[in-house]
């Protein structure tokens, strides 16, 4: 009923060189798979791996965009600015962005009616810290940032989201939520998009992100809530990216 979704976020990785030579090397890898498959350059390399993927299965995504459209902005990159470039998603709210650049749950709801406004698919990222885990507080966390990061959609664009579960703690770590504990908390998750969309929330798409591996692939998508994966490390690698797309 949902297609798997699976993509890499090379978070501030690859030159435009490298982004075309990772993309040539994972097309024949991937390419009989029937999971979407997308992968988030930098905004600079982001042309570059559109061309290279052309006319394969590989679609193309963002790592971030500014709610407004156009104008006195320095620095910030738009909607209509990744739709000229030929992406099809943009990832809004990683932890990264939360921890260092002073985003919010009011700036991820700014940036997710942008994406959606300009027919950008968002994947939009919760998840606890270590302190907040062990406090006991991770379903309140991530509670607050779905009801406050994800309010004010329509039946359809509750349909169209993605929503990544990354727990801070597991980014980059080498440390992966159990396979049971990311299924609790994108349940729970999936339970409060319900609460606030009712039954089209069956529909949304929730994949589980931190130290995703050709390894522990299997398990996580075995996870009846578990819709995908967003990767990062591992997505730097072709063998690797493609192992976990043909995690089947
Ligand atoms: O967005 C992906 C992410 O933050 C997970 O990174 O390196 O733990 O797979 P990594």
């Amino acid at each position: 009923m949902r297609r798997p979704i699976i993509a890499g976020n090379w978070k501030m990785h690859n030159t435009t060189e490298k982004a075309r030579e990772l993309v040539e090397l994972l097309k024949p890898l991937v390419g009989a798979s029937d999971v979407e498959v997308v992968v988030c350059p930098p905004f600079t390399a982001i042309a570059a791996t559109v061309n290279a993927a052309a006319g394969s299965n590989i679609a193309v995504g963002a790592q971030d965009l500014f709610w407004e459209d156009w104008g006195a902005y320095t620095g910030e990159v738009s909607g209509p600015m990744l739709k000229d470039l030929g992406c099809r998603y943009v990832i809004i709210g990683h932890s990264e962005r939360r921890q260092y650049f002073g985003e919010t749950d009011a700036t991820v709801n700014k940036k997710l009616h942008a994406a959606l406004r300009h027919d950008l698919v968002p994947i939009v990222c919760v998840g606890e810290t270590l302190d907040e885990r062990e406090a006991g507080k991770t379903l309140e966390v991530v509670r607050r940032q779905v009801e406050d990061g994800l309010k004010g959609l329509t039946p359809d664009q509750v349909e169209t989201l993605v929503v990544a579960y990354e727990p801070v703690w597991a980014i980059g770590t080498g440390r992966t939520a159990t396979a049971a504990d990311a299924q609790e908390v994108i349940a729970f998750i999936r339970k409060t998009l319900k609460a606030m969309y009712g039954e089209r929330a069956e529909l949304t798409r929730i994949q589980y992100g931190g130290s995703v591996k050709p390894e522990n692939i299997a398990e996580l998508m075995a996870q009846p809530d578990i819709d995908g994966a967003l990767v990062g490390g591992a997505s730097l690698d072709a063998i690797s990216f493609a192992a976990i797309v043909n995690y089947k």
